[in-house]
Formats: C-alpha cells, sequence, structure tokens
C-alpha cells in the first residue's frame, strides 16, 4: 500500500479508545477526534462508543455534513492497514475498556500466564497486576527484562532497580488488576539422578555378565 499519511496498525488503533486519546476510523482513514470530543453535536458519548473502531457506518449513518467532513479532514492521524484486524479484535478491546473501568479487577496467576507475548504482557509487582505491553518499546531498562517476566511475578527483577517515582507513576497508569491466590510452584525440571542411576546399573549389571562369562 502506498500512501502519503503513516499507515496505522490495528496493534496501534487498540490503544487509542481511552478519553485521553480518541482514535476512530472513517472510510479507511484514522482521526484523532480527542480535542473534538465535547464540540461533537451527535455528544461526546456517541463518539466515545467509536474509541479505536471503525466508525464509517454511524458516520454515514447520520448523514454528516461538508462541514463535518472538514472537522475530520484537520484530524488525520493516517491511513488504516490493508490488513484485517486480529479476528479478537472487538473482544481484545472489550477487554480493555473494562480494565479501565475497573483496575483492581482480581487476577488469578493461570490468567496472569496467559498474558506472556509482546503482544499482550502482563507482570506482577508487589501483588499488583501491570499490563505492560504498550509500554514495553518505551522502558528505558528495555523491551527484553518486562518481556522475560511476562506472564509472571517480577517483583524481585524490579526492586533490584531503584526505580523512580516517574516509574512508579507510569506503573499507576499501567495497573489493570491484583493478584490473588497462591502462586503455584515451577514444575521442577527432573534431577539427572534417575538418568545416572540407570547408567550405573547398567554399567553393573555388564560388569556381571562379563565376570560371569569369563
Ligand atoms: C468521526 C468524527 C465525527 C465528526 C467530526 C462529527 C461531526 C458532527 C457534526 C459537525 C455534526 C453537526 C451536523 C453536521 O454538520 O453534520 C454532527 C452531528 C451528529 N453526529 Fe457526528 N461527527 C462524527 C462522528 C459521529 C459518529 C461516529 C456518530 C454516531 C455514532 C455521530 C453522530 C452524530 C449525531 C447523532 C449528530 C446529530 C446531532 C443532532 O443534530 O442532534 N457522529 N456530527
Ligand atoms: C511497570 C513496570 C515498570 C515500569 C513502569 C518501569 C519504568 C522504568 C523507568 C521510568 C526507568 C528509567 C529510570 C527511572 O526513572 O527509574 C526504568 C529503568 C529500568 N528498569 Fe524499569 N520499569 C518497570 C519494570 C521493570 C522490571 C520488571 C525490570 C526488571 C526485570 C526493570 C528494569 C529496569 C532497568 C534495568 C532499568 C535501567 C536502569 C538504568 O539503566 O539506569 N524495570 N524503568
Amino acid at each position: 500500500m502506498s500512501s502519503e499519511y503513516p499507515i496505522i496498525t490495528w496493534k496501534e488503533l487498540i490503544k487509542h479508545f481511552k478519553r485521553s486519546s480518541l482514535w476512530v476510523v472513517v472510510e479507511g482513514m484514522v482521526y484523532d477526534v480527542t480535542t473534538y470530543l465535547d464540540k461533537h453535536p451527535g455528544g461526546e458519548e456517541i463518539l466515545r462508543k467509536c474509541g479505536a473502531k471503525d466508525a464509517t457506518e454511524q458516520f454515514l449513518e447520520y448523514n454528516h455534513s461538508n462541514y463535518a467532513r472538514s472537522i475530520l479532514a484537520s484530524r488525520i492521524v493516517g491511513q488504516l492497514t490493508d490488513e484485517p484486524p486480529p479476528h479478537n479484535y472487538a473482544q481484545l478491546l472489550k477487554q480493555r475498556k473494562q480494565r479501565v473501568k475497573n483496575p483492581y479487577q482480581a487476577v488469578t496467576w493461570e490468567e496472569l500466564a496467559l498474558h506472556n507475548t509482546s503482544d499482550d504482557a502482563w507482570i506482577v509487582i508487589d501483588d499488583d497486576v501491570y499490563d505492560v505491553t504498550d509500554f514495553l518499546a518505551q522502558h528505558p531498562g528495555g523491551m527484553k527484562l518486562l518481556l522475560d517476566k511476562a506472564g509472571d511475578d517480577a517483583s524481585t527483577h524490579f526492586h533490584r532497580i531503584n526505580h523512580s517515582q516517574q516509574a512508579h507513576q507510569i506503573m499507576s497508569e499501567l495497573q489493570v488488576g491484583v493478584i490473588i491466590g497462591i502462586k503455584p510452584k515451577k514444575k521442577q525440571k527432573q534431577a539427572p539422578t534417575n538418568y545416572v542411576l540407570i547408567m550405573f546399573i547398567i554399567v553393573v549389571l555388564f560388569i556381571f555378565i562379563y565376570l560371569f562369562l569369563f
């Protein structure tokens, strides 16, 4: 796709559903309507519901004027990618919205463990659960450190660094829940002793057979 506008991926779009940053898609273009919300003649609520979504149908349904289109023109962020949205995009967006409404929801260790990829990374620090997906690339300590701990408890590693007040401020915006229950023990790797024991028995057997035959 060649375009004079930046290409906006679904991964980028999904971040902008909040009152503090609200993007909508109309006819393939992405618009930032954050500062227009309280000016919209159709009301703020109706526009907020379209945050991070394709609002083409609704926009056309209300037969918006050319004036409305001119407002859009001044708020272009880019062109939405040609790629189809992830099959569970609507569900992912709903989950994000719910988390913002209730940043203290209970999260089990089993649920936490599912959020262990760069597309969906949660970590626990001191019993609080943080969604660091959108912060991975911005972390001054690097993406890898956070990703290594995705789906897990990062408290010890986190406290090795004396994170600043600013870091704690960022954390308060990333919190999506509190962890409940007891952390399941990691499965111990099978100790090599069994293997050594079996080898030992085989060698002894061979020695016995050798001594018996000769
Ligand atoms: C995406 C950016 C949007 C812009 C810039 C915008 C702008 C406007 C403007 C300027 C008007 C006044 C009438 C006109 O000039 O057409 C208007 C009215 C209206 N808009 Fe939007 N609109 C947007 C999206 C939407 C969406 C997605 C919906 C529905 C979900 C919506 C629902 C309405 C309604 C119901 C009215 C009529 C208000 C009334 O006459 O009481 N708008 N909008
Ligand atoms: C939501 C969680 C986290 C946030 C918001 C965060 C934020 C930050 C910030 C803002 C800095 C810059 C220095 C400062 O202001 O303190 C930083 C540095 C750093 N962070 Fe994190 N961090 C988080 C989690 C972690 C974790 C889990 C680890 C370790 C696994 C880690 C390791 C580091 C390291 C190594 C540095 C670099 C220190 C340096 O080079 O001076 N961070 N972090």
